[in-house]
């Protein structure tokens, strides 16, 4: 009886705490007048601009908030500098509604992580649950309620400069990694001092611009569309997301932030989202160059009746929106429910019951460069490096050599390594490749340094020093690739190349016959054939942020033994692009021996690396496929078995993968989907029986009438240690 009495008790209370805050929203909004309604779903940039070209507003922040004209700002930094700004809204505005602070936080504030195609390599979501919950402690104590993360764009296309903010081309790598992520900056309570706001983004579809160019049009079937750009959304959304970001992008014609299929249909119909949407920057705005808006009122009247609560920076709502209301155009039950969605953030963000608590200087002090935020930098760097190749176990290097030879542009480069969207990211705090190494040895070892080329130029005249100073040294470390500057927003590629003279300077440094290792800093797969023919051991670095040179460093000489592996597929050629693992089967597969099939005649058919690849210093083997049935009803789940082995002299960590093929669908099936994966620890020689279940839900898709279903038939299913060195077996779904 006790039991039930607390039951009760604990329901009632939980009751009415939910209660409490549905109640104190309505309270707030009973007192709002249309102007002070309007002003919560406008956001601005503070700091360094407030309001595009057009229509300017022309007063001041200070009068914005005073008015109750704004509700939200981003680009504002510091506990100091928020506290201000609250101050006025929560202690002079008529109702006192407490503004909510956004940023860009996408791997890092101050203490900038490796770039989330990095730690997408690390195929680790505990790891990357750990970096966002860090990225928020350094955040919330610099007064930021709000990131405008995870960017869970799925990209198939490496031309595409976004690729180096998202997790990848695999929905479902690309949903745990969001998913992680939203746990990491909301915690299990949002409403903490050190917790903050996800914002998954881009909604939706924006990673598939064709041609790979940036806010470029998106056009792909509905069952794509939900089956591949969808699911790490909706996977954001059940894990309890706050916010999302409407794209740039239209989707078959209708732009992501007038769509109301998207975000009324799908998002609150379907998936019960009761969080707000925020435009991307002008988006709304850019309704009209999209050509659905004939001006920023029209533009404005769209978005809000498609469920697009907050405008970022179009000044559509800001001039327009009252109007839009009193003309009967939108109406106040619309206006209503986009402030309630987003006063139920700042409720549940707590702001409402204490609008300072992200405002604490000695809280920001002691947070920011915590020395417990830079060792976690460190270790998820680590885990985000990829080692591509390594000839005759040329790596791990000694730590007794006696001169080495550090060359190329990116080899000292203390801004390129903080990556694309760094926010608050400093260079000074950047440890470089040479300065890791330098770390590494002691006194014994002589290490020299020479640029020898640009990343973009076209001068020769550096190779010479630094080839003379390889041929006098025991081994050339080269560190070559893109500036940051070369991927993320609005930078996209027509070539994957190295840019510049970098490949020729690779052959120069190769043909001194000295022993070569090739690093990468790049935030793009790169068509780098010639290295990965010629050179010996190639490693794949992205950008790792402050502690990229002795992530590096404890790689080369062995101190962490590599386990990356990629998210993405690496062409041979710009050409073959998109290429990526889960494609179609086509009436007629490639087929060496047949000329009338699906191929390119001018290279070799394949990938250059393959996704899920990745190299260790030990080696691992797999047994055959073992399963609990080879037959089950539509309903039941069935067990997948390997014994793994690490077979190599060195302890080391695998990233086991599986993949399912549903051999016969009533639509066309992918020939191959990642359903799962594990990263196991094995001691070298040691063994391990690695299990998966694979359950109904990991087999259903969307049928002929786009029902989500599990179909009879016979299906494969595959394990190993990428997307194409696997076992497999077979097993049939009956009905
Ligand atoms: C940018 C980006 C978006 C970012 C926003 C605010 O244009 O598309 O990802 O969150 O503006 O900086």
């Amino acid at each position: 009886m006790k039991k039930f009495i607390l039951f009760f008790l604990v329901c009632s209370i939980s009751f009415a705490q939910k209660k409490t805050i549905e109640q104190r929203v309505d309270s707030v909004l009973a007192l709002m007048t249309l102007d002070e309604k309007v002003g919560q779903l406008v956001q601005y940039s503070g700091g360094w601009a407030t309001g595009t070209e057009t229509e300017k507003s022309n007063e001041g922040s200070d009068a914005l908030i005073l008015k109750g004209k704004v509700g939200s700002f981003l680009n504002v930094v510091g506990a100091e500098a928020t506290k201000k700004m609250q101050k006025i809204a929560v202690e002079q505005s008529r109702l006192k509604i407490p503004l909510i602070f956004g940023l860009d936080v996408i791997h890092g504030f101050r203490a900038t992580f490796p770039i989330p195609l990095a730690e997408a390599s690390s195929w680790n979501p505990a790891l990357v649950e750990k970096s966002a919950r860090w990225q928020a402690i350094e955040a919330s104590s610099a007064g930021i309620h709000w990131t405008f993360n995870p960017m869970v764009d799925i990209a198939r296309d490496p031309r595409w400069g976004r690729i180096m903010e998202g997790s990848g081309e695999d929905p479902y790598l690309g949903s745990l990694m969001a998913v992680a992520r939203v746990k990491g900056y909301q915690g299990n309570d949002l409403s903490a001092n050190n917790t903050i706001a996800a914002c998954i983004k881009h909604f939706a579809g924006y990673g598939g611009a064709e041609g790979g160019r940036d806010y470029n049009t998106v056009d792909f079937s509905e069952r794509t569309f939900r089956e591949v750009y969808l699911r790490p959304f909706k996977a954001a959304v059940e894990a309890g997301a706050a916010t999302l970001m409407a794209s740039f992008n239209e989707i078959g014609g209708v732009p992501s932030s007038a769509n109301k299929f998207l975000l009324t249909k799908i998002l609150r119909g379907e998936w019960k989202f009761d969080g707000f949407v925020v435009s991307d920057w002008n988006s709304i705005g850019e309704l009209i160059p999209h050509g659905v808006a004939k001006d920023l009122k029209h533009a404005g009247e769209l978005a809000i009746k498609a469920g697009l609560d907050m405008d970022m920076e179009a000044n559509s709502y800001y001039n327009h929106l009252a109007d839009l209301v009193k003309e009967g155009k939108v109406s106040p039950q619309i206006l209503d429910e986009s402030v309630r969605r987003v006063l139920r953030i700042k409720f549940r963000l707590g702001l409402f019951d204490d609008p300072y608590k992200y405002c604490d200087v000695e809280r920001e002090k002691k947070s920011i460069m915590s020395k417990e935020i830079i060792q976690a930098t460190l270790q998820s760097a680590r885990e985000s490096i990829v080692l591509l190749k390594n000839e005759n176990k040329f790596l791990p290097l000694k730590k007794d050599l006696k001169k080495i030879a550090v060359v190329g542009p990116l080899a000292n480069s203390k801004d390129n390594p903080l990556g694309g969207w760094d926010q608050q990211g400093n260079p000074k705090n950047v440890v470089t490749v040479l300065d890791g190494i330098k770390n590494k040895l002691g006194e014994n070892t002589e290490i020299n340094y020479e640029e020898g080329c640009t990343i973009e130029g076209n001068e020769k005249d550096g190779f010479g020093k630094a080839i003379n100073l390889v041929k006098t040294s025991d081994i050339a470390i080269v560190v070559v690739g893109e500036s940051r500057n070369m991927s993320g927003e609005a930078s996209s590629r027509a070539t994957l190349d190295l840019p510049g003279v970098q490949e020729s300077f690779v052959e120069e440094i190769q043909k001194t016959g000295r022993p070569v290792i090739v690093i990468l800093m790049n935030g793009r797969p790169l068509t780098i054939t010639w290295i990965q023919q010629n050179v010996s051991a190639v490693i794949e670095s992205w950008y790792l942020g402050i502690q990229t040179g002795n992530a590096i460093a404890d790689v080369l000489f062995g101190d962490y033994n590599p386990s990356g592996k990629l998210p993405v597929t690496f062409p041979r050629y710009v050409g073959q692009v998109p290429i990526y693992y889960n494609h179609k089967n086509t009436g007629r597969p490639y087929d060496p021996k047949n000329h009338y099939t699906s191929y390119y005649m001018d290279l070799e058919n394949t990938p250059l690396y393959p996704f899920g690849y990745g190299l260790s210093y030990t080696t691992f083997s797999y047994s055959d496929i073992f399963l609990s049935k080879n037959k089950i009803k539509k309903d039941e789940s069935l067990t997948v078995s390997v014994e793994v082995k690490n077979s190599g002299t060195q302890d080391g960590t695998e990233v086991v993968q599986l993949y399912i093929r549903d051999l016969v669908g009533s639509v066309t099936r992918p020939v191959k989907e990642l359903k799962d994966f594990t990263k196991i620890f094995l001691k070298a020689g040691e063994s391990k029986k690695v299990e998966f279940t694979i359950t109904p839900e990991k087999l259903k898709f969307y049928d002929i009438n786009m029902n989500f279903v599990v179909e009879p038939g016979d299906f494969k299913v595959f394990v190993g240690t990428n997307s194409v060195d696997v076992k497999e077996a077979l097993f049939t779904v009956v009905d």
